[in-house]
């Protein structure tokens, strides 16, 4: 990473820094459902305030629409932080302003304050320089350890950055973020091969972008997911009643003819008339889907093939889940594909999950830590993949040099 990072970070014991965070968490009854991402944030707020750091934490959650709501409140969150943490963390109902302010300078060095959603504010996602320097005003230096936002340019992101260097601060990427780019970046890049990459979810032309990438670096592109049914129409399958991104079928004919046979679709489905948790479920050869059916999973067949593949692999990027991974019904291609990527792990591989619905597949199999990385960022991930800046990222401080690794990695 051609960015500094925190070993770059020359701040001092009492030094107040901003961190921005992906705190965009699912809350169930008042109470946060999934801490992963709270988790892994939990190396750089260690790290800071160990060092005597005073924090305040920046987050979004929801998309709220630029005004307070009461059910995207970030206090349950901060309270969740300090129950991992073990540590009191004190809580701002205001995220920016005087009472924002005396809150931050209130910190005793080593504490934690998580100030109210940044998206409460209208000027956060329109990446106003007035807010992003109102934020910056919250610290002396700051660390972006927000993957999962990182391709948005928000004020709280890439304003604050910018805001903070222009203050004369440093703007940093965190632990988190930095680990990200690294596994990302580097199996783009130099990865270890063969190279396969397992592409699933609904829609081809939402992923267009990253299976053009893929077929440039990847030795074999696997395609499952609902993306697999716009492939097979545009082979003149049969589809029954499955979705199909209509849009995208003369875009999946010609990324087909391009990839020749680098890419592997499936050779049969998990079809039923309903897609619903009861579902009564067959399975058939893709040329066998009826009329009525709707395709929910890869077949066995499938499964099979595309283990051989990933245990051949030394290096595996999986992003979408291969059906309808939520129903148990249709949840054992992706749960295949899950256990042949962790296999693959143990013999070697750098294997790497991105985020949103795969992420949460792997969580789910507790497999998370038989990958080498799982991403926390669903359209951050997505958007790397397909090369795209991340505005978040490239907001930071220059590095010179040769990038560092973080101490103990
Ligand atoms: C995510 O969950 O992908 C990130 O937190 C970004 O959220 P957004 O899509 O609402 O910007």
């Amino acid at each position: 990473m051609r960015k500094k990072t925190l070993s770059d970070l020359a701040a001092r014991a009492g030094d107040r820094i901003v961190v921005r965070v992906d705190f965009n968490v699912p809350l169930r009854d008042g109470r946060v459902a999934d801490d992963t991402r709270i988790e892994r944030t939990l190396p750089t707020l260690r790290r800071l305030t160990a060092a005597g750091a005073r924090l305040v934490v920046l987050s979004h959650l929801g998309r709220p629409g630029g005004r307070p709501r009461a059910e995207a409140s970030l206090r349950p969150v901060a309270a969740r932080l300090g129950e991992l943490l073990g540590e009191e963390v004190r809580f701002s109902p205001e995220a920016t302003g005087p009472e924002a302010l005396a809150r931050a300078r209130a910190l005793a060095p080593g504490e934690i304050l998580v100030a109210e959603n940044t998206r409460f504010l209208a000027g956060e996602t329109r990446n106003d320089p007035e807010l992003a320097a109102a934020f910056a005003a919250l610290g002396q230096h700051f660390v972006n350890d927000a993957f999962g936002t990182a391709h948005r340019a928000h004020a709280s992101t890439a304003g604050l950055a910018l805001a903070m260097r222009a203050r004369g601060g440093e703007a940093v990427a965190g632990l988190l973020l930095e680990r990200e780019i690294r596994f990302l970046g580097d199996a783009l890049e130099d990865p270890g091969r063969p190279f396969v990459a397992v592409l699933g979810g609904a829609k081809v032309s939402d992923k267009i972008a990253v299976i053009e990438k893929m077929l440039a670096r990847a030795d074999r592109v696997l395609v499952g997911g609902a993306m697999a049914n716009t492939f097979f129409r545009a082979l003149g399958l049969e589809t029954g009643r499955s979705l199909v991104d209509e849009d995208g079928v003369e875009l999946a004919a010609r990324l087909m003819d391009r990839a020749g046979d680098r890419m592997m679709l499936p050779v049969d489905c998990v079809v039923s008339p309903r897609i619903a948790p009861d579902a009564v479920t067959r399975e058939v050869p893709r040329a066998e889907v009826g009329a009525d059916d709707r395709i929910g999973d890869i077949g066995s067949a499938t499964r099979r093939m595309f283990a051989d593949q990933l245990k051949q692999a030394r290096t595996i990027v999986w992003n979408g889940p291969m059906g309808v991974s939520e129903m148990p019904a249709f949840a054992g291609g992706t749960l295949a594909v899950a256990r042949s990527a962790a296999a693959a792990t143990a013999s070697g591989a750098v294997t790497i999950a991105g985020g949103g619905d795969s992420a949460a597949a792997v969580r789910a199999a507790g497999l998370a830590d038989s990958f080498a990385h799982v991403s926390t960022g669903g359209g951050a991930s997505l958007a790397f993949l397909a090369g795209k800046p991340l505005p978040g990222v490239e907001a930071l401080s220059d590095a010179q040099g040769t990038p560092r690794r973080p101490a103990g990695e």
